[in-house]
């Protein structure tokens, strides 16, 4: 079996194709790795990373998450820093949870985020529950409109000197992807810090993490199809995908379970694989009249408005179309979808119960 499916590999250029790297861990990074047994849910995770790169990476961050504490003081915040407490000072616990997106402009999907929000605190009475957007672009346009989000590195930053010594960072993603290890770097250079004993950060498992949450988040799926589908009308759900990591599988994963429950019930993706490519043959081969669209992304965003049901004539809805199938769209991100959010806060729950 090949390992890696970038651009080369489908092009069948082999020469081009980059080996993976095996270098041994340096001393510091195996340290680093095996923390304590609480820390599991977390080290797993980091484990699939490249170490070395991850290393080099964590040094730039750290610059970069040095500055957002600068700028946490310079802003006004009082001097009194909390991770620098007094030698042997026992501090009381504080929690709180940060919920991380990659964020939007479109003001209807913010009520997602409002939805999600009253179900964690909910879930998490007296938990302080903050919001970190992690697109720059997104953040950049809404500062436009008067609207200040913060990225994940100085919300984090505030809540440390805010005095929250046990925070949960919860991320929306699907699989543990690209996105996602940006996070958990930028989060683990926080850990690395002088003044860590103090406080301890863990990061929430992404949706898919377990066979459990694979199954549960298929019947959501099934329970949001409209009630218009027929015997025989096929669902086809658009995952993100992350072509260079590992996690991509996931989604392979998911379509066998969701075969399991519903054989004209598919995934596919824009970015990673399986893609639309290796669904049409199936619902040829099956006899589908009609496909119901849905991304399988927190956001019905621009890949749901463009790539999934966009006019073009490369979109999903258009491919499908041209080779005769009806097409409906259901345009509703995963994250309105508040069946899928009790599977996100079910890590949470996870990840928080290691501060007891
Ligand atoms: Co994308």
């Amino acid at each position: 079996m090949r390992i890696g499916s970038g651009p080369a590999a489908v092009n069948g250029d082999e020469s081009r194709e980059k080996p993976l790297e095996s270098k041994p861990l340096r001393e510091g990074a195996v340290s680093r790795l095996i923390r304590k047994p609480e820390d599991l849910p977390a080290r797993d995770i980091q484990l699939h990373t490249n170490v070395d790169k991850v290393m080099e990476e964590t040094m730039m961050k750290k610059k970069e998450i040095f500055l957002s504490v600068c700028f946490v003081f310079l802003i006004g915040f009082s001097a009194n820093l909390t991770l620098a407490g007094k030698h042997g000072e026992i501090k009381p616990q504080k929690e709180a949870i940060l919920l991380v997106a990659f964020g939007t402009t479109v003001p209807e999907a913010r009520k997602a985020f409002d939805q999600i929000e009253s179900q964690v605190k909910g879930v998490f009475p007296g938990v302080e529950v903050r919001w970190a957007f992690t697109s720059s672009i997104v953040r950049k346009k809404l500062l436009e409109q008067g609207v200040k989000l913060e990225p994940p590195t100085v919300a984090l930053a505030r809540l440390l000197e805010d005095g929250f010594n046990r925070v949960v960072v919860a991320s929306f993603h699907t699989i543990p992807g690209e996105e996602f290890h940006d996070l958990y770097k930028d989060v683990d250079a926080f850990r690395n810090m002088s003044g860590s004993h103090h406080r301890r950060i863990l990061v929430a498992r992404p949706l898919l993490s377990s066979r459990k949450h694979m199954e549960a988040a298929i019947d959501a799926m099934l329970e949001q199809t409209p009630k218009s589908r027929k015997p025989g009308d096929a669902i086809l759900l658009m995952g993100h995908g992350s072509e260079n990591q590992p996690a991509d599988a996931l989604y392979a994963a998911l379509n066998f379970y969701a075969q399991g429950k519903d054989s004209n019930l598919y995934i596919a993706t824009v970015e990673g694989q399986p893609t639309l490519d290796d669904v049409l043959p199936k619902l040829k081969k099956n006899g589908v009249k009609k496909v119901y669209l849905m991304p399988f992304m927190a956001v019905a965003g621009d890949h749901a408005r463009n790539d999934m049901c966009g006019d073009e004539k490369d979109s999903w809805k258009s491919i499908l179309t041209h080779d005769g199938f009806k097409v409906e769209c259901v345009m509703k991100g995963t994250a309105e979808n508040p069946e899928i959010v009790n599977l996100w806060i079910d890590n949470i729950v996870a990840a928080h119960s290691h501060f007891k």
